[in-house]
């Protein structure tokens, strides 16, 4: 059996939520304390076993690929200024066995379109999907939660969490067998509260099995114009057993600023130069 190697990250939307601030920068950069939602997804991945990560990028998200890449004029200066510790940290930002591979979605098409992307570099292996704006705060790493999952049930795994009844419309909804994990018999996306078949939410993780790019060639648009990954998993669970995962650990929805607020509140207290200080001011406000 093939283990999970491979994760694309689809950071080729427009972020349209985060406008002024995502006009030229990517909102996968923004950061949570001092470091950016990207690299928080990519340690999730590394603490789950995936060796390559495949990002998913386009216009305006030159930002990611530096990210990722040696800065020798920032190694240089630090080094030169004796910094050895902010040196340390810059080098250390991804482990040297960890293969980086950026593919082009020409057009944000939709998180199925750019999904479907990856194909040529994923080929014929199950695969993870991180969406780096919901930031999962799990031990273990959520990813690894559903890694384990994926190795006793060899199906597709989707990360799932109970939302309120009201919230259904901003999220592919599930209906299970009610299993620990449970059987997905069928997935809406962004249904009404009164038409949702739950309120079992799919967020920002999910582990696919290669079958699902066939699906995804063939989605028309849907909601909005775009190709939705929702519409290849309703194919797939068809022809595959796919399985819904509660994961442990609590999300913060960092596409939304509400979300991204909270992250930084609950990070900021927890952030080892940071924290002491921070719940201190908190608590006197
Ligand atoms: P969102 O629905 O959050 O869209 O996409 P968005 O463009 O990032 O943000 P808003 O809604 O305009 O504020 C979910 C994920 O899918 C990726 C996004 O980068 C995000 O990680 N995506 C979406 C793509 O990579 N390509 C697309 O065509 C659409």
């Amino acid at each position: 059996m093939t283990r999970v190697r491979k994760c694309v990250f689809p950071v080729a939307g427009m972020g349209s939520r985060f406008l002024p601030a995502t006009k030229a920068s990517p909102k996968e950069m923004m950061p949570i304390v001092d470091k950016p939602l990207i690299q928080y997804a990519v340690e999730e991945a590394v603490a789950a076993g995936i060796t390559d990560m495949i990002f998913i990028t386009g216009r305006n998200k030159r930002a990611i690929e530096d990210h990722f890449d040696m800065a020798y004029e920032v190694e240089a200066e630090l080094a030169a200024r004796g910094k050895k510790e902010l040196l340390g940290l810059v080098r250390g930002i991804i482990p040297k066995h960890i293969n980086c591979i950026y593919i082009r979605q020409p057009e944000p098409l939709g998180l199925g379109h750019a999904v479907l992307c990856a194909e040529p570099v994923v080929k014929d292996e199950p695969f993870a999907v991180i969406l780096a704006d919901d930031l999962i705060d799990g031990e273990p790493a959520v990813l690894k939660q559903m890694a384990d999952v994926y190795e006793q049930h060899h199906c597709s795994v989707l990360g799932v969490e109970e939302v309120p009844r009201e919230h259904t419309r901003q999220y592919g909804i599930v209906k299970t067998d009610g299993r620990e994990p449970g059987v997905v018999s069928a997935i809406v996306e962004k249904p009404r509260p009164e038409d949702a078949p739950s309120t079992l939410a799919v967020v920002g993780r999910y582990i696919l099995k290669p079958r699902i790019f066939h699906h995804l060639a063939k989605v028309q648009a849907g909601a909005g114009g775009e190709i939705q990954l929702t519409d290849g998993i309703a194919a797939l669970l068809k022809e595959e057993k796919v399985l819904a995962y509660r994961f442990k650990g609590k999300r913060y929805d960092c596409g939304s600023k509400l979300g991204y607020l909270q992250a930084m509140v609950e990070y900021g207290k927890k952030h080892p130069e940071t924290g002491v200080a921070f719940a201190a001011y908190l608590k006197s406000l």
